[in-house]
C-alpha cells in the first residue's frame, strides 16, 4: 500500500481566543434619560481596559452589565463569547461564577470572618473546609493579609478591607476581573498598594480586566508599570514605554467618547478629554 498517498492527519485547529467581554450598541436607562447610550467596545483576551469618566456617568452600571447583574434596554452583550443579553438567570450564573468583581463599596459581610468573606463562593459550593482554608490562605497571601484569616472586617482599615475584597474576587481563579473604583476613598499611599496588587494580578496571572477609576494617577500607574516577580514589586517601564495591553475607555454623558491607548488619550485634541486630563 502506498502510504505516501495517505492523507496527513491535520492537527486540530487552535481554538480562536474569545474576547471575554463585548458590548454592541448597548443602551440603558432607569427612570429618566439614558445612562448609557449606544456603547460599543471589546475587551481582548489579555487586555486590561481602564474605564474613566466623571461621577454618575454610568461606569458602575457598565461593569454590572458586563457580568449580567443588570440587563440593557437595547444592544447586545457577550460574556466569554456567549450572548448574555437575554440569557436565563441560571445560565448566566454559570458564566458569572467565572468572573471576579471588586465592588465599589467593598461589600464585605460585617458579621463574617475574613476567612468566610474571602471563601464565600467556595462555601456556597460546599467545598470541604480544608480546601476552602487552603485556597483562602493562598488568596490572602497574594494580597499580603494572611494574618487576618480569623479577624472580622471591622478590625481592618479601609485599605485592608479593599485588599480582602481583591482576595475574594481572585479566589476562584477568575477568567475576568471587574474592579469598580478599587482605590476610591483611599489615601495615596494605600492607593499605591492597591494599584500594585492589581498590576501584580495582571502581570502574574494575566487575567483580562476592566478597571474603573476616578483617579487619573491610578490609570497612568497601570499603563506605565509592570510587576517584577524577581523583586516582588511594581516597577516603572523604561521612559517612553507603556503596557501594550492596558488601554483606555472614557465615558461622557453616557457615551463612549474615547477608546485607545494612553498615548492617544494624552495627545487627543478633544477639548473634553483635555479638560478631563488637566
Ligand atoms: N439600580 C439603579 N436604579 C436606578 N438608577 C440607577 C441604578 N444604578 C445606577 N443608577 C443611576 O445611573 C447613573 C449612573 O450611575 P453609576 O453608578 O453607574 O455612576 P458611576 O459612573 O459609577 O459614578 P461614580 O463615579 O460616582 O461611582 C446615576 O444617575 C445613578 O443614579
Ligand atoms: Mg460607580
Amino acid at each position: 500500500m502506498d502510504t505516501m498517498s495517505q492523507p496527513v492527519p491535520e492537527s486540530p485547529p487552535a481554538e480562536p481566543a474569545v474576547d471575554p467581554v463585548v458590548f454592541e450598541h448597548v443602551s440603558m436607562a432607569f427612570n429618566g434619560p439614558p445612562v448609557l447610550e449606544d456603547v460599543s467596545f471589546r475587551l481582548g483576551p489579555h487586555e486590561t481596559r481602564i474605564l474613566l469618566g466623571p461621577a454618575g456617568v454610568g461606569k458602575s452600571v457598565l461593569l454590572k452589565l458586563a457580568n449580567g447583574l443588570l440587563r440593557p434596554d437595547s444592544g447586545r452583550i457577550f460574556l466569554f463569547g456567549e450572548e448574555i443579553t437575554r440569557m436565563s438567570e441560571e445560565k448566566l450564573l454559570a458564566l458569572r461564577i467565572r468572573t471576579g468583581m471588586v465592588f465599589q463599596e467593598g461589600a464585605l459581610f460585617d458579621s463574617l470572618t475574613i476567612r468566610d468573606n474571602v471563601g464565600y463562593q467556595l462555601i456556597e459550593q460546599h467545598l470541604p473546609d480544608e480546601v476552602i482554608d487552603k485556597r483562602v490562605r493562598r488568596a490572602l497571601r497574594f494580597v499580603e493579609l494572611e494574618h487576618t484569616f480569623d479577624m472580622l472586617p471591622s478590625s481592618l482599615s479601609g485599605g485592608m478591607r479593599r485588599r480582602v475584597a481583591i482576595a475574594r474576587a481572585i479566589i476562584a481563579k477568575p477568567e475576568l476581573l471587574l474592579y469598580d473604583s478599587p482605590t476610591g476613598g483611599l489615601d495615596p499611599v494605600t492607593s499605591h498598594t492597591i494599584n500594585e496588587l492589581i498590576v501584580k494580578e495582571r502581570d502574574v496571572y494575566h487575567t483580562p480586566a476592566i478597571l474603573v477609576t476616578h483617579r487619573l494617577q491610578d490609570a497612568f500607574t497601570m499603563a506605565t508599570n509592570v510587576f517584577s516577580e524577581a523583586t516582588n514589586q511594581m516597577e516603572p517601564l523604561p521612559t517612553g514605554q507603556t503596557h501594550a495591553d492596558t488601554t483606555f475607555l472614557v465615558l461622557r454623558e453616557g457615551k463612549l467618547v474615547f477608546d485607545g491607548s494612553i498615548r492617544e488619550l494624552i495627545h487627543s485634541p478633544d477639548p473634553f478629554l483635555q479638560s478631563f486630563l488637566a
